[in-house]
């Protein structure tokens, strides 16, 4: 008893404290992109010469699931935390921080628990998971930035504002019998595009909402594949291909196949680098639009009437 009094008393003498000081560290966030997540905790002041005197525990709320013994350097883990480990050659610097993988991490209240010899500090620690890798870009306003987010709505608003306008011309300069049917399918497939790039936007601008951003953009994105097979029709019936009509929708299926790599990329990737790469596909997308309308308006009507012209 004395001998234990005595050295407290010289501990917090000598050193202002018995106590072991550890890190603050409020909380700590992982997402998918973790393979192995590390929840912090240093001792500020270890004295200790050998990992003999030291003994570190890790409890998740109230069970104890990470025990090391120092004195016959050995680990005890909690069967579903299999992974979890602390790197002994770095406890003596005071690193007594808990590495797992990320299968075993659950979020929650991480106690840190360490003792040298008579001294002892502790510490909490939350872990705390963010949507990360699947829904990062697809959701948070952190992702795009709200330009962003009306420059991904806007494109495609603005294809099918073109896809109207050509439709018009369709309408009064090439309507005859032959085209009345093909006319009215351009016309059905038309209203279901817009209406689903007007949910899309719905669903997509407002808020941060994981899921239901995500599916805006998911709505968004591959629905502008209609507008080709749209564009295609649009020529078909208007005045057939032409070598341009040809580049211009060669252009939309570009367009369209990198937008739909870059929502991918934008899906899967860690980093917030991608959302440029999908702004601007969906900008050539609307490019070819606009271009296929000055075809039809200035040009294409050229290559209508010397057609029949050619035949007599
Ligand atoms: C997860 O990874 C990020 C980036 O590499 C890192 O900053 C963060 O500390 C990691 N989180 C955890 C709990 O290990
Ligand atoms: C820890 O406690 C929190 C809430 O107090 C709970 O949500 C969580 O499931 C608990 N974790 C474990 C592993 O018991
Ligand atoms: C404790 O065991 C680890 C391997 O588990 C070893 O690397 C380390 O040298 C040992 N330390 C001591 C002090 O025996
Ligand atoms: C360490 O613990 C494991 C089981 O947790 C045991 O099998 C092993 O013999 C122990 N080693 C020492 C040196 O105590
Ligand atoms: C370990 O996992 C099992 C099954 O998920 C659960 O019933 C048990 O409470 C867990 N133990 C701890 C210490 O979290
Ligand atoms: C962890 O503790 C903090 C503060 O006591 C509390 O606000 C938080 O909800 C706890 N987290 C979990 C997952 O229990």
């Amino acid at each position: 008893m004395w001998p234990l009094v005595a050295a407290l008393l010289l501990g917090s003498w000598c050193c202002g404290s018995a106590q072991l000081l550890l890190s603050k560290v409020k909380s700590v966030e992982f997402t998918g992109c973790n393979e192995t997540v590390i929840i912090p905790c240093f001792v500020l002041n270890v004295e200790a010469q050998s990992t003999k005197e030291m003994f570190v525990k890790w409890k998740l709320n109230r069970t104890y699931i990470f025990i090391y013994d120092g004195n016959v350097n050995n680990s005890t883990v909690d069967s579903n935390f299999s992974s979890a480990k602390i790197s002994v050659v770095d406890l003596l610097k005071g690193d007594a921080s808990l590495k797992m993988d990320k299968r075993d991490a659950v979020v929650g209240n991480y106690t840190c628990e360490v003792t040298e010899l008579i001294r002892e500090g502790k510490t909490v620690v939350e872990l705390k998971y963010r949507m990360g890798k699947y829904t990062k870009c697809l959701a948070s306003s952190s992702w795009f930035s709200p330009n962003e987010k009306i420059l991904i709505v806007i494109f495609p608003v603005l294809a099918i504002l073109l896809f109207w306008g050509k439709f018009g011309i369709l309408t009064l300069k090439y309507k005859s019998a032959r085209t009345n049917k093909r006319i009215i399918l351009l016309l059905i497939a038309g209203l279901v595009l817009t209406v689903i790039v007007i949910v899309g936007a719905i669903l997509f601008i407002p808020g941060e909402y994981p899921v239901k951003n995500a599916s805006g953009l998911g709505l968004i994105v591959i629905s502008t594949g209609i507008l080709i097979l749209l564009q295609y029709n649009v020529f078909m019936t208007a005045f057939g291909m032409t070598s341009f009509t040809i580049a211009i929708l060669i252009t939309q299926v570009l367009g369209y196949v990198l937008a739909v790599v870059g929502l991918c990329l934008c899906i899967m990737a860690c980093e917030p680098v991608h959302g440029p790469l999908l702004i601007s596909d969906l900008g050539v997308i609307a490019l070819a639009e606009l271009l296929g309308l000055v075809y039809m308006k200035f040009v294409g009507n050229s290559v209508y009437e010397q057609k029949p012209r050619n035949y007599h």
